[in-house]
């Protein structure tokens, strides 16, 4: 089968500690547990998209390891087409090292290891792939050049493109917003791309519009439990979220852009899309470590009809 969603990103084993609150620099604090989760925002995306009802295909790249099989067995689970997860020699599959505190709150450092090898002849080598969908989703866990390489030649193909521009840790280029048709940063990425302090449903909208002149042809801020912003050129709309009680938020956003793109590539319309990635990014919160917090379909129909 044809993968209508190809994700082109990142995979990563998580190593989550949880603790009462995040160390200060220089102290050493006592954890409460440990796991390996399957993670990465790329293929986070890919599971979510796939549990969410999507055909999906992975482009990207792991270690010669046990982290590395483990993370493609994951996939294979959830029926996500791996022909396209490399596995490159002489490094280490991406690690995440994640400490959640009691609040929910976490702190991660990545090292890419096998993400940092996802070269533009590796999307090349996969063109099909590209070619034969209907969406392309990237995010900012690998090599900048592969996604400008990958967004330029899915505009090329006519394909509709989504950036999740995380970790954002500088403006994007200029000449990469006319090649996106949904660019969906949190709240901090959206303030690292413009300088706004989005703070508010209000500031998000300023962001959102220095976002459009840029060049997007739609903006989407995910503003964790204040909702979503969506605004293009006719229509700027606040989605409120609803409350639930979090556990823990690592992958919330990777959970909405997936279930966003599903739904897009379901017939859904845009704001229909965005609520059901809402749900799904509710749901995802109210669960601990990234790919096991990611509902189904039918998870997410039943908290909409509570
Ligand atoms: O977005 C959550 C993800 O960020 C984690 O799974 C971790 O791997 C980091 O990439």
């Amino acid at each position: 089968m044809q993968a209508k969603i190809v994700i082109v990103g990142s995979l990563n084993m998580d190593l989550v500690i949880r603790a009462q609150r995040l160390p200060r620099p220089g102290e050493t604090l006592s954890g409460e547990t440990f796991d390996t989760v399957s993670g990465g925002k790329g293929a986070n995306q890919a599971v979510a998209a796939a549990r969410l009802g999507a055909s999906v295909a992975m482009i990207g790249c792991v270690g010669a390891d046990a982290y590395g099989e483990q993370l493609r067995t994951a996939l294979l689970a959830e029926h996500i087409d791996c022909q396209a997860v490399t596995v490159v020699d002489g490094v280490s599959t991406g690690i995440a090292s994640i400490v959640v505190d009691a609040n929910s709150q976490n702190a991660i450092v990545i090292v890419a290891g096998g993400n940092g090898r996802l070269s533009p002849a590796l999307i090349e080598r996969f063109d099909t792939l590209l070619a034969d969908s209907q969406i392309v989703i990237c995010q900012l866990e690998v090599p900048t050049e592969t996604v400008f390489h990958t967004l330029a030649r899915a505009r090329a193909l006519g394909k509709t493109v989504i950036l999740n521009p995380a970790p954002a840790s500088e403006p994007l280029p200029a000449n990469w917003y006319a090649l996106i048709d949904y660019l969906i940063p949190n709240e901090s990425e959206a303030q690292t791309l413009t300088g706004v302090n989005v703070d508010s449903p209000a500031a998000a909208e300023n962001a959102a519009s220095a976002m459009l002149a840029a060049g997007a042809r739609n903006v989407i801020i995910t503003l964790g439990e204040r909702g979503t912003l969506f605004a293009n050129a006719s229509c700027v709309e606040h989605i409120p979220a609803r409350r639930v009680q979090a556990v823990d938020t690592t992958a919330a956003g990777d959970t909405f852009v997936g279930g966003f793109a599903a739904a897009l590539s379901a017939g859904q319309d845009e704001l229909q899309a965005i609520r059901f990635g809402q749900a799904a990014a509710a749901i995802s919160v109210t669960r601990a470590g990234a790919q096991p917090s990611i509902p189904t379909f039918e998870e997410v129909q039943e908290f909409n009809s509570l």
